[in-house]
């Protein structure tokens, strides 16, 4: 339905599967399709697709049936009216930015967010954006912060990496003031738990490389929001060239189908190892929006359904070393960067996605050399508590 001449693009539903078969069989799977173009049938269809007037599908980087077909999947879990699917997570969030900032505009973002913003906020500083930067717990001050020229806030919730939350509705009453675009990264929350759009967000972007996959084998970005943001968000994609491969898209379709079941499970362990982590000693300023005492509950509660998701943050012993001593003695949870897989990860984000920041700024919004990521996968539920447990007894912090 669009074509590498067109300058817009129609948001017509596509065509069922076609059957593949002379019995009218329809495939169980949304077939790979490798081609990187279409022989049209004639003039007169190059037109119409050309004009949208039918769905049809022309070159690769306009489009690709198996990419459309999870395009539609994440619409619907976000409750969206349709949904962009790109390269990465970091192509997703460039996309919006370089979809809705101007030069001489103003862009919000949290410190905690993931620390790769940062070098895409110094690309749009040379392209002239202003940019200012916001501690997520300060978000109750987040209007000192607004200039009459501020386009866009983004946000993540819960944050990067300490899991703090920040009211969706309010941020969005404050964005109403200047007319700005609210962008909420749903990667953490995922759209089991939480749906930033009917909260007041204008746009929901994901790492779909985390838990919309899963399985550690696939990267790949999603923007979800209204048919409106798909033209303007397709107009760059087909511009740029961030289009996903068939192959990742039908391996985040098959990642997909066991979402719920996966995000479900890793909820219920993250809460059940939380729990456990409270009470040991050696463990400090943990950070899980499920328990009672986080900071950020009460607000958790109201926008988060079905628990309270897999990410946690907490500090370990006094030192980078005492962290270091940890994280090398865990044999279950293994030692990795990403996050929302079947397997549980854990790592040092002062040495890892924080990487990407002055070293300053790393410990500006509460983050130290000791913090851990943990996030918790589909394990048996003792398996990582036990060790959690054996781990801290080897570095002496556990009876
Ligand atoms: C919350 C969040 N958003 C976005 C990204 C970027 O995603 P990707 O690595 O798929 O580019 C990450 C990566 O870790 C992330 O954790």
């Amino acid at each position: 339905m669009s074509s590498s001449t067109s300058n817009h693009r129609h948001s017509a539903p596509p065509h069922p599967a076609a059957p593949l078969t002379p019995y009218g069989n329809r495939p169980m799977v949304t077939p790979i399709v490798h081609a990187v173009n279409y022989e049209y049938l004639n003039f007169e269809v190059l037109r119409q697709i050309t004009d949208g007037e039918v769905d049809g599908y022309t070159y690769h980087r306009d489009d690709n049936p198996t990419v459309r077909a999870v395009e539609k999947s994440i619409a619907a879990l976000e409750k969206a009216e349709d949904c962009v699917v790109c390269t990465s997570g970091m192509a997703a969030c460039t996309l919006v930015y370089l979809s809705y900032l101007r030069a001489g505009g103003h862009l919000i973002l949290f410190h905690d967010i993931y620390g790769a913003h940062y070098k895409v906020s110094l690309i749009l500083e040379r392209l002239g954006v202003e940019v200012s930067w916001v501690n997520a717990a300060d978000w109750r001050t987040l209007s000192d912060h607004i200039r009459p020229n501020t386009q866009m806030i983004f946000m993540e919730t819960p944050s990067n990496p300490l899991c703090k939350t920040v009211d969706i509705a309010q941020v969005r009453q404050m964005a109403d003031t200047v007319g700005a675009r609210l962008v909420v990264d749903n990667t953490f929350a995922t759209p089991y738990h939480q749906h930033p759009l009917e909260l007041g967000a204008h746009l929901v972007v994901h790492s779909a490389t985390k838990a919309l996959g899963g399985h550690n084998d696939l990267m790949a970005g999603a923007i979800a929001g209204s048919k409106e943001d798909y033209d303007t968000l397709w107009f760059t994609r087909q511009a740029i060239g961030t289009t996903l491969d068939a192959y990742s898209a039908s391996l985040l379709e098959r990642g997909l189908k066991t979402f719920p079941l996966r995000a479900e499970r890793m909820a219920d362990n993250a809460m059940a190892v939380a729990t456990h982590l409270a009470q040991c000693p050696g463990i400090s300023n943990l950070h899980y929006p499920g328990l009672p005492t986080d900071e950020g509950h009460a607000i958790s509660v109201r926008q988060l359904h079905h628990g309270f998701g897999g990410m946690m943050a907490f500090d370990v012993g006094q030192t980078q070393e005492d962290a270091k001593r940890f994280i090398s003695a865990l044999t279950t949870i293994r030692h990795a960067v990403s996050l929302g897989s079947t397997e549980s990860l854990i790592c040092i984000p002062f040495l890892t996605t924080m990487l990407y920041m002055p070293p300053e700024r790393r410990t500006s919004f509460g983050v130290r050399p000791n913090s851990v990521r943990l996030s918790v996968g589909i394990e048996p539920q003792d398996d990582l508590v036990a060790d959690i447990d054996q781990a801290l007894r080897q570095i002496g912090n556990h009876p």
